[in-house]
């Protein structure tokens, strides 16, 4: 995958004011949601309390006493994708991204794995379309309205919820190497 195709493509397909910048470093991408006409058109794909939103705000966390400068944390930040995917943390250990049973698209605490009760998938999520959508076993995502937001889920999850609005997981290119710290 590279930098240059993907801002490449991004250039023709997104309204100018959504043009990203080329990445920097790493290998680290954000996420919107494309689905026109529909009220999450371009909304971005953002981490909070464990699982994914639409219209919700990043949550991360930045250790003041043990770290002296983290990423700015403001913006949910990926890598990976070749059947694994990970949020893009400067955290040790990382946070990795899963389907969890009922369908939602979760991540891990820092340093750890998901609670051993928990049957989550971490396999199945590919870059399509050389590298401009997210899915998850060849298939899009779900927004579930939740309040004011909207939680994502994985279509092709066996439990996912079938009233929500589709939507495609379209690619954006990062301008720096980690998201954040962490993601909570
Ligand atoms: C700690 O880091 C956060 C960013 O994660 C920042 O908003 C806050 O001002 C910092 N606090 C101190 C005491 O430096
Ligand atoms: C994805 O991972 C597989 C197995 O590790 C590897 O053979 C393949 O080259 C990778 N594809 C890309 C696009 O990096
Ligand atoms: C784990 O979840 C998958 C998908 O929902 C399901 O097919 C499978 O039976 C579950 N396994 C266990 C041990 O609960
Ligand atoms: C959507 O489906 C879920 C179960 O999959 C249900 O809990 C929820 O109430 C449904 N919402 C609407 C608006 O129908």
């Amino acid at each position: 995958m590279k930098a240059t195709t993907i801002f490449t493509t991004l250039a023709a397909v997104l309204p100018a004011c959504a043009v990203p910048t080329a990445r920097s470093t790493g290998d680290s991408f954000g996420g919107i949601a494309i689905h026109s006409g529909s009220p999450v058109h371009l909304s971005s794909i953002n981490a909070n309390g464990n699982s994914f939103w639409l219209n919700k705000e990043t949550s991360s966390y930045c250790p003041n006493t043990t770290v002296t400068s983290c990423p700015q944390g403001k913006y949910t930040s990926f890598t990976g994708g070749n059947n694994t995917l990970s949020l893009s943390v400067e955290v040790p250990g990382g946070q990795r991204v899963y389907v969890a049973a009922d369908g939602s698209l979760g991540y891990t605490i820092p340093h750890g794995s998901v609670s051993g009760s928990q049957n989550v998938s971490y396999t199945g999520f590919a870059l399509k379309d050389s590298g401009i959508h997210l899915q998850y076993k060849n298939a899009d995502w779900i927004a579930v309205p939740i309040g004011t937001a909207y939680k994502v889920y994985a279509a092709a999850a066996e439990n996912a919820p079938k009233n929500g609005t589709s939507f495609a997981f379209r690619v954006q290119a990062g301008d720096a190497a980690f998201g954040a710290w962490e993601y909570l």
